[in-house]
């Protein structure tokens, strides 16, 4: 058990989790990138629900959610850090795992603040469909990612994380990779996305696009991103210049991870301030206020050398999924 507050002990313990041989690719950065992003990604601007707070996942309401198919593996890994740690809430455990992911994976840094709170019971939990379907096309990105306050060109910086991990027949009923290198972060998805030609897979699945070789796959969404006007013209800027797309993308993530998320007496987002903020929310959780508020410096910062070499220890113990 750490000192509450020592959100460097949390995210040493979190880079020591990330190789896993034996796992998909080697590494659970990806699947953790997506519990982050799924957390967060019920939020409602105009109603002020859903979002990075509450952590409701570990309630069958949303954890059972056929959106969420898989995700509970990533919960499972996060378990021991949680029982390490047991002062952090899980609303912040997930979001900066999923940060500190990118990290290690060689993505930019991430700005991730603490102060998340967890649900006590599933009554907050939003309503499911809240997420998005890959087999719909830009209009239903839109419709969904303007729910959340995003613009154009943020959805397109987003779809990027898709550069990482794979899609898993027994979870979405997709299969396969984006790109060639699933566990290095990099503009690759946008080239692949861009100069490749995609065509219907041939099998008996779900509509998704392979490229020549049937080694990589698109989902309907993100080809929907080479269909759309708006849309392409930042996939031909995030392909050309992986630097602009390391700035957006950190910009982008980090305000994926303050949606929803009130911290006493602020809101953060600066939307839906304060909307349906009861005094019984106001009290739930497990993060000392103090702890909260403290502006983080050291967990923040990039990471050292000192701290890049992930070690192989512990991870006999973690089972094979
Ligand atoms: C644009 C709408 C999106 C759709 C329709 C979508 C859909 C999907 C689907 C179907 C999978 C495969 C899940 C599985 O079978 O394991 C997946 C995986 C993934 N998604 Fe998305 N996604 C979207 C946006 C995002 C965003 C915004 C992020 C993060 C910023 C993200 C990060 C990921 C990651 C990292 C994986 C790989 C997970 C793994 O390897 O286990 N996705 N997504």
């Amino acid at each position: 058990m750490s000192k509450p507050g020592n959100y460097e002990a949390v995210k040493a313990d979190l880079l020591k989790l990330m190789h896993l041989p034996g796992y998909d690719d080697g590494h659970i950065g990806p699947i953790l990138v997506r519990l982050a992003w799924h957390h967060a990604g019920t939020y409602d601007k105009e109603t002020g629900t859903g979002g990075s707070s509450g952590a409701g996942m570990r309630y069958e309401k949303e954890g059972g959610d056929p959106a969420n198919a898989g995700l509970q593996h990533a919960r499972k890994f996060l378990e021991p850090v949680k029982e390490k740690h047991s002062w952090i809430s899980y609303s912040d455990l997930w979001t900066m795992a999923g940060c500190v992911a990118i990290q290690s994976m060689g993505g930019p840094f991430i700005k991730w603040e603490p102060g998340r709170t967890d649900f006590t019971d599933d009554t907050k939990i939003p309503p499911r469909g809240r997420l998005p379907n890959a087999a719909l096309g830009s209009e239903h990105l839109r419709q969904i990612f303007y729910r959340m306050g995003f613009n154009d060109q943020e959805i397109v910086a987003l779809s990027g994380a898709h550069n990482l991990g794979r899609c898993h027949p027994d979870r979405s009923g997709f299969s396969g990779p984006w790109v060639n290198t699933p566990t290095k972060f990099s503009n690759s998805y946008f080239k692949v996305l861009r100069n490749m030609e995609w065509k219907p897979k041939k099998w008996d699945g779900p509509l998704q696009y392979a490229d020549e070789d049937d080694k990589l796959m698109m989902l309907p969404t993100d080809i929907a991103l080479i269909k759309d006007e708006e849309f392409i013209k930042w996939v031909d800027i995030y392909a050309k210049d992986q630097q602009r797309f390391f700035q957006d993308f950190s910009n982008v993530f980090a305000k994926l991870m303050e949606l929803g998320v009130r911290r006493d007496g602020q809101d953060p987002t600066g939307e839906g301030k304060d909307k349906n903020k009861t005094p019984e929310q106001s009290k739930e959780g497990d993060v000392p206020l103090a702890a909260a508020q403290k502006p983080l410096t050291t967990a923040q910062k990039p990471l050292t050398t000192a701290q890049k070499p992930l070690t192989t220890q512990a991870e006999t113990a973690r089972s094979k999924l």
